[in-house]
């Protein structure tokens, strides 16, 4: 089936609808824009870069003609632009929000939450955007989907260092925190808020090997794995399907490929799944207060 057969097939109807979407200048976030906007969506672009996310919307001005779009500063590691953009979506609640911005290898530092950027990317700032609105875009009959990853397999929560800033590992430090959204947003058992991913898709965030080992790998996994058109139709697939709490949408062959199904999460022991929630919890208060 053709993507654009399965879009009809499979994504809610979208035409006259406004999807906001984070991180929409990144590889998956390019991909991702084009669905709503092949179906009639207008798009809200959450983006860091305002110069590369207007750029963006000029190019798929041009090839979806009548597309309306806007831009809404977002950097999620800093707080007062989280709550601003916030103030912003609740102004204009989007139907849709997709909470796909997320960071992997970068240079780890301390934010005002008091914990690490990989953490406050990848699930403080998107599970504070998540409770702020997805009551009021649950009134206008829209969802939520947050973008996970397999990554959130690798670790358990440790409540002795709950943003792993210990550990030297990206992999895992990233894997956590994608841990704390998705089992944190899985335990609001909202069925406004859905869990997606891609699978693996060649984007910059898997272009942070060293510089001669990526020379290497860069064309086979270009190969092997779902291209970003691909990978993200599971994010589409999320918006129109019920994702039952403890389930999340991607690829159907092992996670990686395929088109997508809705799977089961791997359980987790109630005391983690505790403590995440008081986590979140504790998280969305920090931000409020600060
Ligand atoms: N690619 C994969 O194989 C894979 C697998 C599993 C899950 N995912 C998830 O898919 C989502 C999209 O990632 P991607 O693969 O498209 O990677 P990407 O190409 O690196 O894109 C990441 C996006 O997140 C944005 N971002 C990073 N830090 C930010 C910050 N502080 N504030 C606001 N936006 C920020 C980036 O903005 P800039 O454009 O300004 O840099 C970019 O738009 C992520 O949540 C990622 O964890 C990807």
């Amino acid at each position: 089936m053709s993507i654009q057969s399965y879009l009809k097939k499979y994504a809610p109807p979208l035409s006259g609808r406004t999807v906001a979407i984070s991180g929409a200048t990144g590889g998956l976030g390019n991909a991702l824009c084009r669905h709503p906007a092949s179906l009639g969506a207008s798009l809200v672009m959450l983006d860091r870069n305002e110069e590369r996310s207007l750029k963006f919307a000029q190019i798929l001005k041009s090839e979806y003609p009548g597309l309306k779009t806007s831009y809404i500063h977002l950097d999620l590691e800093d707080i007062s632009s989280v709550k601003e953009a916030a103030l912003r979506l609740e102004r204009d609640v989007p139907d849709y929000l997709i909470l796909n911005a997320g960071a992997y290898h970068i240079p780890r530092k301390k934010c005002k939450t008091g914990y690490n950027n990989v953490f406050q990317i990848n699930f403080s700032s998107p599970y504070y955007l998540a409770e702020r609105l997805r009551e009021k875009i649950a009134k206008r009959g829209g969802k939520i989907i947050a973008v996970g990853s397999i990554a959130h397999s690798y670790s358990k929560a440790d409540p002795k260092d709950v943003d792993f800033s210990s550990r030297k590992k990206s992999s895992l430090v990233y894997g956590n925190a994608k841990r704390y959204l998705m089992y944190s947003l899985s335990a609001l058992n909202d069925k406004s808020v859905a869990i997606a991913h891609p699978g693996i898709t060649f984007t910059n965030i898997t272009a942070h090997y060293p510089k001669p080992v990526f020379a290497i790998i860069k064309h086979p996994m270009k190969i092997i794995f779902m291209k970003p058109k691909s990978a993200s139709l599971s994010i589409i697939y999320a918006m129109g399907r019920d994702v039952p709490q403890g389930s999340w949408a991607g690829p159907g062959l092992f996670n990686i490929w395929g088109r997508p199904s809705v799977k089961k999460l791997k359980t987790i022991a109630q005391n983690e799944y505790s403590h995440i929630r008081s986590i979140a919890d504790k998280n969305r208060e920090i931000i409020e207060n600060s």
